[in-house]
């Protein structure tokens, strides 16, 4: 039916707020929690952090802008999105490659993310079974060094057919509400579970303040040193901005073609990419402290989160509930961005190949969970598959670390250089001033970001970030 594409019929947010909600939840996420503490910790700290603000700022708010508008404007899933902007500008509707690489992409997100998903759960439960064994005063281990805690947890990181299970269970759950659609479906998961993320974090970042080594914290994640900014930790942090807030990737174009016409998306955008950073230096400011008092490594990259945390709590006075609701407050925040990550090639399959809902979606999810068990084994059974080495930037990585470097260092810097270039150059400037809801010299602002500095920067950083050698 015709009809079902135009924007008359098609599911829409039932409201600003709900729509804000949603966006905010697709950003804050993994991404915030356990990518960007770990990200920090294997990059140097300060510098990459205060890069990554700059990204954010300069680069990330923009193209979030611009994203959005081209996705309200067509009303469609992302391609066809980018195709109509494209024909009301007479540009070449092959500028829709920009949509189809990010579709490619998000799927890519999706099948390791949910793996991330799996850790969570399984961490939900481990707790769960610590307050059965040891009631909620003590932490499972309390008292005990961090060694001895070490040598009595299952290692999770060894359990491929744990790691598969868990992850298909957390993409069972996205599947559920992702196949219930936009505003019966996607929208009921924000509403409540975003609130409750916020209560649980500033509850957690407060008890943790009172563990002792915040200053420490601050010490390390602000202290600026310029030395330490090298080529590939600032590709690092500029990917850190793109995947926190789910940009370069057709995942705001995808959110924004439910967008109605009344919504002003400048303001819109301001109030994501805001509530994606402080989120991301809160987990920061919950993180740290925790690992500093318990005395552990902070350059434990991924395994910041899923390793060294999880002994931390477990020394720590009321460790097992609180670690109980730390990781449902890290579930919550990624359940609402892995229903984005679906999505978006599920909104893909639905305008591209008539197939209803519920039916596309579990297709993605299959496709999904088959690359998710790859990149689930490669920490134990495929240990040795190293997917992508002939290329410098993935040697000796697995396929887990080859999905997340392939999609944060590449689709994501040129799917927004594109979007740039798209939607400062290209796209009719008429449509473009009455979508973004800016004015005066604001507006002039946006248009130079977009058309000059996004573009140049991101082109700069993605050759610096691949061939560090470069200028030495
Ligand atoms: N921003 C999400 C997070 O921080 C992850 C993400 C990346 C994403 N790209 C996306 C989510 C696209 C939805 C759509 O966890």
């Amino acid at each position: 039916m015709a009809l079902s594409q135009s924007g008359a019929t098609r599911d829409h947010w039932s409201s600003r707020s709900a729509f804000i909600l949603a966006a905010v939840g697709s950003a804050v996420g993994l991404g915030n929690l356990w990518r960007f503490p770990a990200e920090a910790g294997a990059n140097g700290g300060g510098a990459f952090v205060l890069f990554y603000i700059a990204c954010v700022l300069l680069i990330g708010l923009p193209i979030l802008l611009s994203e959005t508008l081209i996705g309200r404007h067509g009303q469609s899933a992302a391609p066809e999105s980018v195709r109509r902007v494209a024909s009301a500008s007479r540009a070449s509707p092959r500028w829709d490659i920009l949509a189809g690489m990010g579709v490619l992409a998000a799927f890519l997100i999706l099948s390791f993310y949910c793996v991330v998903g799996g850790w969570v759960l399984y961490y939900i439960g481990v707790f769960i079974g610590d307050i059965f064994t040891s009631g909620i005063a003590g932490g499972a281990f309390e008292g005990q060094s961090a060694e001895a805690v070490e040598a009595l947890l299952p290692d999770l990181f060894a359990n491929g057919p744990m790691m598969v299970g868990m992850n298909f269970v957390f993409l069972a759950v996205t599947l559920y509400f992702v196949a219930r659609g936009v505003s019966g479906g996607i929208e009921i998961v924000a509403n409540y579970m975003m609130p409750a993320f916020f209560i649980l974090l500033v509850a957690i970042t407060i008890y943790g303040a009172f563990g002792g080594a915040f200053t420490q914290t601050l010490d390390y994640l602000f202290t600026f040193e310029p030395e330490k900014l090298t080529g590939p930790v600032m590709l690092a942090a500029l990917g850190q901005a793109f995947f926190s807030l789910s940009l370069g990737v057709a995942g705001m174009i995808t959110y924004g073609g439910y967008v109605g016409r009344n919504v002003n998306l400048a303001g819109t955008s301001a109030i994501i990419a805001s509530a994606d950073t402080l989120v991301a230096l809160l987990a920061g400011l919950c993180l740290f402290p925790i690992v500093f008092a318990a005395g552990l490594a902070v350059g434990a990259g991924p395994g910041l989160m899923f390793q060294t945390l999880p002994h931390a709590f477990q020394e720590m006075p009321f460790g097992s509930v609180v670690g109980l609701l730390f990781f449902v407050m890290v579930g919550f925040a990624a359940l609402t961005s892995s229903v984005a990550l679906l999505e978006v090639p599920t909104a893909w399959m639905i305008d591209r190949f008539r197939i209803v809902r519920p039916l596309s979606a579990i297709i993605v999810a299959a496709g999904a969970m088959t690359l998710g068990a790859l990149a689930a084994l490669s920490f134990n059974v495929l240990s040795d598959w190293h997917p992508l080495g002939f290329i410098p930037v993935f040697e000796g990585q697995g396929f887990f670390d080859v999905l997340d470097g392939l999609t944060a260092k590449f689709f994501m810097p040129i799917g927004a250089i594109l979007t740039a270039i798209f939607v400062g150059w290209v796209a009719d400037r008429k449509l473009i001033d009455m979508e973004n809801g800016l004015g005066g010299a604001l507006h002039l602002f946006w248009l130079f970001l977009v058309r000059f500095l996004c573009p140049i920067a991101l082109v700069g950083i993605l050759v610096v970030g691949i061939f560090p050698g470069l200028f030495d």
